[in-house]
């Protein structure tokens, strides 16, 4: 077997792999903001720390940790590289989308993991926020229930196309949703099609 040919990362991926940037190596590092987030499923766990320019609202440094795979710890690399020197509300809006097209793309399967940095990241912002006393900043991202019959939310139909449903019926299995009454086909379909616009661009 040539492993060559199975090696699916891009040179920017593994050069982030191999010399990750900005890891929180210090136990005495004094955060402005500190997030930390886990995908049970995949055993993953991020955290990010970050400082803030009070005065002008900038990330001045942003550092992070993970127990992740390659893929999330190449985007979180790119990622405390990106955000310094952004402001919060900048920092806020960084989607996987921008991450991945820094690093010149990820295999598709593991492209989820790479929205754990993210993730933490903004966690690490309300963090911040609630420390100085900026609690109407935190954009509140409930689950929403799109079906009913079998529970199904607006987030477990992202975390299904981010790990590979591309159409309905993959979506479907993945979920069991609209199994029963079907009411929730428009609304799942309409979803789908965003998750997918807004991660692959498709
Ligand atoms: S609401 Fe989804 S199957 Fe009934």
């Amino acid at each position: 077997m040539n492993l060559q040919q199975n090696w699916a990362y891009t040179d920017t991926v593994k050069d982030h792999f191999m010399n990750p940037r900005n890891v929180l190596e210090d136990d005495q590092y004094k955060e402005d903001g500190y997030g930390i987030v886990g995908n049970i499923k995949c055993g993953d766990q991020m955290m990010v720390v970050i400082k803030v320019d009070k005065t002008k609202g900038i990330i001045t440094d942003c550092k992070w940790k993970t127990y992740g795979c390659a893929s999330a710890i190449a985007s979180t690399s790119v990622m405390s590289e990106l955000v310094r020197g952004m402001t919060l509300e900048e920092a806020y809006r960084i989607s996987p989308k921008t991450i991945t097209k820094e690093l010149g793309e990820l295999p598709e399967h593991k492209i989820h993991c790479s929205v754990l940095g993210d993730k933490a990241l903004r966690a690490a912002i309300n963090d911040y926020y609630s420390r100085n006393g900026m609690e109407d900043k935190i954009v509140k991202q409930e689950a929403h229930v799109v079906c009913k019959c079998m529970n199904v939310t607006d987030h477990e139909i992202e975390e299904a196309v981010l790990e590979g449903a591309r159409t309905f019926l993959e979506l479907q299995e993945r979920t069991k949703m609209s199994t029963v009454c079907g009411q929730c086909k428009d609304e799942a379909e309409q979803l789908l099609h965003r998750y997918l616009n807004q991660h692959f661009g498709k």
